[in-house]
């Protein structure tokens, strides 16, 4: 087991450590920008009934439910096509609304969740074409789906799931951009500037994880208190919900993630100078409304660890804490901003002398109900 470690402590941080290639991985073959070409062959197959569809109804559980999160951001920017995510275990007890012209993906690293398993098999008696988006070569959801794409993030060990999710939110950055060439539904000069940042995401994800220092720093800072809140607007909002699940699953701290507009619907009773409150703020749309959310918290006392692009000054000034990330174009910024939360939540358990690669109760693949 130490050699499968290659040198790491753990698995996570081994995995963690793994995105720049596995982010490739998920690529290679898939696009270029010399020829401005994006093609996911899952998608090729099956153009005609995506191009038609009425709806996307994204199905998932955990991490896997937060990338979906991300796609549907992603589909509905990029391709402007109506998109659902779906807890698997909600949509396949409620009598959901489907028809020929919908397109169920589902999103799985393990293809083996009972729950998501089961969605994907109601969506099918109810006549909807099935997609799979999945890690695990020849799982069950691989061979249930009519169609699908690998993320060909290899084996993720660690019960907390994060080569996987950058896997998944690469491929879905695929997919919407083949829709979006498909629909014409956006430009030819923002289509070919998306490919060339595509491209770039593996060497700014190494440059992000350069802050792995610093963020183990603040790590011991924020351990010892019993609650976070993680708080992001737009593509960041799902990330934030990736936070505090990151932090929850291997260090047992309760973290709640929230969209920051929301925070004073709620979450603001509960700041003060025991409220560490994670910001991620690499948005460029709503930036100012980023920065009053951060007034806001420190009005109250709360300590601010911000995530920003490099250079930022306007956050940096007041937050207690600055993790400082590469820009990148704002579809794809979740491929980033999650790299220090990952780090953050893993430093925190290992300070907390927590079970990193196998918190209790967790099980890698749920299997049953
Ligand atoms: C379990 C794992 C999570 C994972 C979720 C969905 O809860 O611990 O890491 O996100 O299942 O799994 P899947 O294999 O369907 O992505």
């Amino acid at each position: 087991e130490a050699l499968e470690k290659e040198g790491y402590d753990h698995f996570m941080l081994k995995e963690i450590y793994e995105q720049p290639k596995t982010i490739l991985d998920a690529m290679r073959g898939r696009i270029n920008s010399k020829d401005s070409r994006v093609a996911l062959r899952g998608i090729e197959e099956y153009a005609n009934r995506f191009v038609r569809a009425d709806r996307i109804i994204i199905v998932a559980c955990g991490t896997s439910y937060h990338s979906g999160l991300i796609g549907e951001y992603l589909i509905e920017d990029l391709a402007r096509i109506p998109v659902e995510v779906e807890y698997a275990s909600e949509f396949r007890y409620r009598n959901p609304i489907l028809s020929e012209r919908d397109i169920v993906i589902a999103l799985s690293q393990s293809g083996e969740t009972a729950d998501t398993m089961a969605a994907l098999e109601l969506a099918q008696r109810k006549g909807a074409m099935i997609y799979g988006i999945v890690n695990s070569v020849g799982s069950s959801i691989a061979r249930l789906t009519d169609a699908g794409s690998y993320i060909h993030a290899g084996p993720e060990i660690g019960v907390a799931s994060t080569k996987a999710f950058t896997g998944q939110v690469t491929v879905l950055s695929l997919l919407a951009l083949t829709l979006a060439r498909k629909l014409s539904t956006i430009s030819n000069t923002y289509f070919q500037r998306l490919v060339s940042e595509l491209e770039l995401i593996p060497g700014k994800v190494e440059e992000a994880l350069k802050a792995n220092d610093h963020i183990k720093y603040i790590a011991g800072e924020i351990k010892d208190h019993h609650n976070a809140l993680y708080l992001g607007r737009g593509y960041n909002f799902p990330v934030a919900l990736e936070g505090a699940l990151k932090l929850k699953e291997i260090s047992y701290i309760h973290a709640e993630g929230y969209p920051a507009a929301e925070m004073k619907h709620g979450p603001i009773a509960l700041i003060d100078e025991n409220m560490p409150v994670i910001v991620v703020a690499t948005n460029k749309s709503a930036y100012e409304k980023i920065v009053s959310n951060v007034q806001e918290v420190i009005a109250r006392k709360g300590r601010v660890i911000a995530v920003v692009n490099q250079g930022e000054e306007a956050i940096s000034n007041i937050a207690d804490h600055v993790i400082e990330i590469p820009d990148t174009e704002e579809p794809f910024s979740p491929l980033l901003s999650v790299i220090p939360l990952q780090l953050l939540s893993y430093h925190i358990a290992v300070e907390l002398g927590r079970n990193v690669d196998q918190p209790r109760n967790l099980a890698k693949s749920v299997t049953v109900e």
